[in-house]
């Protein structure tokens, strides 16, 4: 990660947002760079949708206003975050190969007119993206303006097009090797779906009935290994010519369509954008979610937080504006979680076009306004953070997250519509937020020993090597809670024989699943142990684990619900069951207790969040981020950055930065 260069670049943490003064004119740039001079702003993403007016017509460059707008900028004290803007094709493009507008899954066509009009396997694009890319790079490798490379805008598009069964079969070739391994790996032998030549296989379109879950997950494995690839060949193009970082502001949404560690490891330094989708509480605790993900994703590293909407909530069919001091809050959120800093989308609110009702640090209203001044304050305060660069957070807890399993539990024919793998990941990393401990998510086969105590809430598809690495982390110490339904299918997603979950993962939970259960829609049940629980139960015997609590209903009465098993060194919990919230937020409590993962700043209430960045050479800063409505006093009062002044009290909805040590 090279994340060091940017904020010694900057001399600080970042500040700014997407600029697009392709907007406006000369009158408003001048009112810009004041302004921007008052709200601390140190970074500008600029060029993300610039592809029209940087090549009007197929080869033709028009750089001229670019280049005012970086030097601009770079007299200004504003240094640039420079996209490529292959994520919006221009319409002569479009019009020139309308065979690389992307397809449905129904056939149909899209058309021009929106953005992200694009197939990602079509040769046409990929030869227009490398070459904008590599003239960017060319013209602006080295302008001193220059900070980072933003390659790209969140990819998001999939497309089954013919170009893309093409490199679909090219893909399935490599990781099969012969047609009979993938005719055995997706169970062709049902439904009579047994292919006889590759170029019988399509990717998954509108079909009759249920997909072939073996082809849908190899899909999503492909078009994940497909984006990455576009990216590599855009990130080599501008290497050539300038030493500058780069990376791709990656959207870590509800859904999953690339793999994120993967991209964690292909960019200078993992940046996210991030929108709320809930006002209040539930936004903070959104806002810690994608960037414990970020972090973890980085591999721990500091990262970026490259977009955050400025003044609103999208909560579906309405988009709320935020609450006072939130523009602080959330920032701070992901400061504390390791952000180099916070940016927004965007500098100033379009005046017209798309996104004319997204909000903007700027807003319509103009510099006298409740947004812009909140805007400032928060500037203020970041530029107040400079010594916490090259700092980031760590955690004693984690939970597992896994691209495959996600992909997996996407599939058609699963036991449960409620069988849901982001509302699993989410309802752990709450729990653990509601009690004041920093998380991280971890791979089933990363190294687990740093982690006191490990949340397995959705672990569908299990390797065996992921089910060993499980059990070897219990037997040397580990605390591993594993939730119903885990360790099901191997990465083929084909059923573990002989009683779930995989065997090494069996052996250190010490029960044996025989049979799943799904509950009635609705339908709610009580347990031994009088907590409640929905959607889902399991008929298990225990071989060596203990039972904490029972089956109180039906034919499973009296059979293990809760389970804990005493494995070396370790204990192997099994949770077969949805406990309701107050259940669940009980157990994560107890096994936080039980394994002795104590949050780093004792004493602050539920409802305060204190999070705590360390540095490489011992310094370490507690970020608190108090959210009830009265003022709660520091357990250890301190020198807050943020006043540059001693604290005793946090004040109702007020943040904090302390030194530590
Ligand atoms: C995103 C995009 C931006 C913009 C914002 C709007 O995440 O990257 O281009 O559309 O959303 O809030």
């Amino acid at each position: 990660m090279d994340i060091r260069r940017l904020t010694d670049r900057l001399g600080g943490l970042a500040y700014g947002g997407d600029y697009n003064p392709e907007q406006w004119d000369d009158e408003v740039w001048k009112e810009d760079d004041q302004l921007m001079r008052r709200a601390r702003v140190n970074l500008a993403t600029v060029g993300v949708f610039s592809w029209a007016l940087l090549e009007p017509e197929e080869g033709r460059y028009d750089f001229g206003w670019l280049d005012a707008h970086l030097d601009r900028l770079h007299t200004n004290g504003v240094a640039v975050d420079l996209a490529t803007p292959t994520a919006s094709p221009p319409p002569w493009f479009t019009l020139a190969h309308p065979d690389a507008l992307p397809v449905r899954p129904d056939g149909a066509r899209l058309t021009h007119g929106s953005r992200d009009t694009y197939c990602l396997t079509a040769p046409a694009y990929r030869r227009a993206a490398r070459r904008i890319a590599t003239a960017l790079a060319e013209r602006y490798g080295d302008h001193p303006a220059l900070a980072l490379w933003h390659v790209h805008n969140e990819y998001v598009t999939l497309c089954p097009c013919d170009h893309t069964a093409a490199a679909f079969r090219v893909w399935l070739r490599a990781r099969h090797g012969s047609l009979d391994a993938l005719n055995e790996a997706w169970g062709t032998a049902f439904w009579s779906q047994h292919y006889t030549s590759w170029e019988q296989i399509l990717p998954p379109r509108a079909t009759q009935w249920h997909h072939n879950p073996g082809q849908t997950l190899d899909f999503s494995r492909f078009w994940s290994d497909e984006t990455l690839a576009a990216y590599r060949e855009q990130r080599d193009a501008i290497r050539a010519h300038s030493d500058r970082p780069v990376t791709t502001n990656l959207m870590v949404p509800s859904y999953q369509n690339l793999d994120l560690w993967a991209f964690g490891r292909e960019v200078d330094l993992v940046s996210i954008d991030h929108y709320p989708g809930a006002p209040g509480v539930d936004a903070a605790a959104q806002a810690a979610f994608d960037a414990d993900r970020a972090r973890s994703f980085a591999g721990g590293c500091p990262w970026l937080l490259m977009e955050q909407g400025t003044n609103t909530v999208y909560t579906g069919d309405r988009v709320l504006a935020k609450e006072p001091g939130d523009i602080l809050r959330h920032s701070l959120a992901h400061i504390a979680r390791g952000s180099e800093g916070a940016l927004f989308f965007q500098w100033r609110q379009s005046r017209a076009g798309a996104e004319q009702w997204h909000s903007a640090m700027v807003p319509h209203a103009g510099p006298d306004s409740r947004t812009f001044r909140e805007v400032t304050a928060t500037g203020e305060a970041v530029a107040r953070l400079g010594e916490l660069a090259g700092s980031t957070a760590r955690a004693g807890v984690a939970v597992l997250h896994d691209s495959d399993a996600w992909w997996a539990m996407g599939a058609d024919g699963l036991p449960s519509a409620e069988l849901d793998y982001f509302a699993a990941l989410r309802r752990a990393h709450r729990a653990l937020w509601d009690a004041g401990r920093t998380v991280d998510f971890a791979h089933p086969a990363h190294d687990l020993s740093r982690y006191e105590l490990v949340l397995a809430p959705a672990l569908f598809l299990l390797t065996d090597a992921g089910a060993e690495n499980l059990r070897r982390y219990v037997a040397d110490g580990g605390t591993l809670l594993v939730q119903h339904f885990s360790g099901v299918v191997d990465e083929r997603l084909h059923s573990r024989l002989g009683g779930y979950p995989a065997a090494p993962l069996r052996e250190a939970l010490g029960i044996r699943v025989e049979e799943y259960r799904p509950l009635r829609r609705d339908e709610r049940i009580t347990l031994s142990d009088g907590s409640t629980a929905t959607s889902w139960s399991e008929s298990l015997r225990t071989e060596g684990a203990e039972a904490l609590a029972a089956y109180t209903h039906g034919m499973l009465t009296g059979s293990p619900a809760l389970t804990r098993h005493a494995f070396g060194s370790g204990h192997g919990w099994y949770l077969s069951t949805r406990l309701d919230d107050a259940g669940y937020a009980a157990l994560v409590q107890r096994l936080l207790t039980e394994a002795g993962a104590a949050p780093e700043l004792p004493g602050l209430p539920p409802g305060v969040e204190a999070v705590t960045r360390h540095a490489p050479d011992g310094r370490a800063w507690h970020v608190l981020i108090n959210h009830l409505s009265e003022p709660v006093p520091l357990p250890r009062p301190g020198h807050d950055l943020l006043t540059d002044g001693p604290l005793i009290e946090l004040s109702p909805g007020g943040c904090a930065v302390l030194r530590a040590r």
